[in-house]
């Protein structure tokens, strides 16, 4: 049993296998979060809170003369804006009097088999017998909002989910302006937070910061996760590192437009809430509505970050990426973008095929350019009809050709979108997200289309569908190539305007479920001018995401460096490409590029038919060597032996298997020295006590840990290895 709640001091402590989670009804219902951290039991902690009379905190009324209970300081469950918490908070009401506070105290609970679901969101889900849900109901007795938070405990993995749902249960109209999923109070200060930051082609790069007084935080307005902010943050004790210290990782499960905001109080105490961003959000919620916020998914480690990547590796690996294509193996690809761009006709395409079949590559993918009139990104978006002029017949028949080579066919679509120039916006005007009377904000070259209404996610999807069925499609990736701007729906009345960015995730999450569900058998990649939209929310759907435009091999060690804190090898696509890399003109070795590429969901994007018969060779050993590893690289333990923002010569990192017995380092030379120091790696996650063989050469678990292993001396800039250590029986 992970919950448990004991009667005589209304504590509920949630269980998982390392850590706990605590609260306690407290006077007049007043929910109080008390403790996550090391798993404990139902011990009560609220003797951690200082009860005092403390200067400009005041005190709900119930509490008459006693001054020592105060919503300005203690921890709470879910905080309520108006009510005396000053701090950041979860949920601002505008109620039917124009007043702006809502009180939430607790009236009952339930306690359920099996974890939650929540309608038309991706959330985690557990299979027989492995989850469980409290749900706890709040009510404001003064309005008669009500309140459901949701917690979901997956016991095994460490995790504890939360979500909340607001249900209006009075009568009139209340119009909410902020509904976060969850908030986290800790009775301390000076702690660090890490997020991930970046631009288009250098996603996720990492940052850590101390947490200082007031309010800090990160988030998006884009209407997508962003390349700019990751909805996933980590907070943690200033002295930890890969192995030890207490850290705290939220990822939220959702795409759209969020906020992580942190706040360190008066009283030097920290502050996590998290959620949909307020800033262009309203909901109209009618007597009996209700308003679903997405979920949070929360994880504690004791020992550092590594055990923390791990444990969200294991969530979104077993709790969250769906479909036969989670464990199944992936198509090694090879996708035309960066060896075409739009210049290619059917011919072109198929001899790029040949060329990957030859080389031992799965798949073909043909991205942007193939529908309507697109032959720049300029025109074309929204006319998803095939182009057989440019192709030199219809898309079914290049398909089969490329099945006849003994390989698969993958499609790029980006189906959010609309040019100008299409007979899509000649005929539908109105489906774009665009304010009447402003002419608006483009980008690409295109404007978004307006998923918030049905008819419209109908109308593309249809469109979409048509080919899907017509033609034997085994991988679509799914793009999304602009932030979204200029929010308006010609469907939404004048007070629901500020609907539309959760409407409108509504609406693509809709298509996507539609999507997987209709074609089981396809192979989603989501992708948003690379790794604009990388969040759990898509992985429900995508189980993998294209990580970046930028495919040189040395910026993506800090891009995939960051995105492994987070996410598993697994949702990383990553390509080796041409050198001089088309983003950035660097030079890398091709064994290099393969070695980057590796990390991750495995493939090609380049023109195969320029590589010298030596280069062949090359391609040739990488896809066995991918093959041959598979289960290391997508199933094992990944481990990040260095930090690439260091003062380092080199990047290194490692997939062990679940059972010590293999290990993979990979690592990259990222900096030459004449008369060079010698480069030593310390592996980790080795079983100490076994001998493990790296070619001629065999060494003890405990002398790779703890003495390290010697990279070779570098030939070339940028030179790169790859190690294959197998425990001796
Ligand atoms: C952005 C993607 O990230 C690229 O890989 C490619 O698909 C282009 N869009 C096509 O327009």
């Amino acid at each position: 049993m992970a919950i448990l709640l004991n009667q005589e001091t209304k504590v509920f402590t949630l269980q998982t296998k390392t850590s706990a989670y605590q609260m306690k009804v407290a006077d007049y219902g007043v929910l109080l979060h008390l403790y996550y951290g090391r798993r404990i039991g139902d011990c009560d902690l609220s003797y951690l809170i200082q009860r005092t009379d403390r200067g400009f905190c005041g005190n709900p009324y119930e509490m008459q003369q006693d001054r020592t209970f105060s919503l300005d300081y203690f921890p709470q469950e879910y905080s309520c804006f108006g009510i005396g918490d000053y701090r950041t908070d979860c949920v601002k009401v505008i109620n039917g009097d124009g007043s702006c506070a809502v009180d939430y105290r607790y009236r009952s609970h339930r306690i359920l088999e099996g974890k939650y679901a929540l309608e038309g969101l991706p959330a985690l889900f557990a299979g027989e017998g492995q989850g469980e849900t409290l749900v706890i109901e709040m009510e404001d007795q003064c309005t008669g909002m009500k309140l459901e938070l949701y917690y979901g405990i997956l016991e095994e993995a460490d995790v504890i989910t939360r979500a909340a749902k607001i249900i209006n249960g009075g009568e009139k109209t209340v119009l909410l302006k902020r509904a976060m999923s969850m908030c986290l109070d800790f009775n301390t200060d000076g702690m660090d937070w890490v997020h991930f930051y970046g631009k288009h082609t250098m996603e996720r790069e990492l940052e850590r910061n101390r947490l200082h007084h007031g309010r800090q935080s990160v988030g998006s307005e884009r209407g997508t996760s962003s390349h700019q902010h990751n909805p996933f943050v980590i907070l943690c004790d200033p002295s930890c590192t890969e192995e030890t210290g207490e850290c705290y990782g939220a990822g939220l499960i959702y795409s759209g437009s969020f906020l992580a905001e942190a706040e360190v109080d008066q009283f030097h105490q920290t502050r996590l809430v998290m959620g949909i961003s307020p800033d262009q959000f309203s909901w109209m919620l009618n007597p009996g509505e209700s308003f679903q916020t997405p979920e949070v998914a929360l994880i504690y480690s004791g020992e550092g970050f590594t055990p923390l990547s791990h444990k969200f590796h294991r969530m979104a690996s077993e709790h969250l990426i769906r479909g036969q294509w989670a464990k199944k193996r992936r198509p090694i690809l090879i996708n035309n973008w960066e060896a075409t761009y739009f210049n290619f006709n059917g011919e072109k395409l198929l001899n790029i095929a040949r060329e990957a079949k030859e080389l031992g590559i799965e798949m073909l993918v043909l991205d942007d350019g193939w529908f309507g009139k697109r032959d720049s990104d300029y025109s074309g978006l929204g006319d998803w009809t095939v182009n057989e002029k440019k192709l030199g017949g219809s898309l079914k028949e290049l398909a089969e050709k490329v099945n006849a080579l003994g390989m698969k066919f993958g499609l790029w679509v980006e189906p959010e979108m609309i040019s100008e120039d299409s007979n899509l916006y000649r005929s539908h005007p109105d489906w774009t997200m665009r304010i009447p009377g402003r002419p608006g904000n483009v980008a690409r070259s295109q404007f978004v289309l307006d998923f918030s209404r049905p008819e419209v996610v109908d109308g593309i999807q249809e469109m979409i569908f048509k080919i899907l069925d017509e033609v034997n499609i085994e991988y679509v990736k799914w793009d999304f190539n602009r932030s979204i701007s200029n929010y308006f729906s010609t469907a939404l009345p004048v007070n629901r305007q500020g609907e539309i960015g959760y409407r409108y995730m509504l609406g693509l999450y809709r298509f996507l479920e539609n999507l997987v569900t209709r074609y089981p058998h396809i192979l989603l990649e989501g992708c948003s001018g690379g790794g604009g939209r990388f969040d759990f929310g898509m992985l429900y759907y995508s189980p993998q995401i294209w990580c970046s435009d930028d495919t040189d091999a040395v910026e993506r060690l800090k891009i995939q460096y960051g995105t492994s804190f987070g996410y598993p090898i697994s949702a990383v696509g990553s390509h080796v490409s041409a050198s001089p890399n088309h983003q950035t003109g660097r030079k890398t070795p091709l064994e290099t590029r393969g070695t980057v590429a590796m990390a991750g969901s495995f493939g090609y994007e380049l023109d195969l038919r320029c590589l010298s018969p030596e280069e062949k060779e090359i391609v040739r050993h990488q896809i066995q060597e991918y093959k041959q590893h598979y289960d290391l690289i997508h199933e094992g333990d990944y481990y990040r032996l260095t930090d690439p923002y260091g003062d380092c010569r080199g990047v290194a990192w490692a997939f062990v298997s679940q059972d010590k017995a293999e290990c993979l380092l990979c690592a990259v030379l990222t900096r030459l020295q004449a008369n060079p120091d010698g480069v030593i790696v310390k592996l980790k996650g080795l079983n100490p006590g076994k001998r493990y063989r790296a070619g001629d050469k065999v060494y003890t678990g405990e002398a790779l840990m703890y003495g390290g292993f010697l990279l070779p001396l570098p030939r070339e800039e940028y030179q790169s290895w790859r190690f294959y250590l197998k425990a001796e029986e």
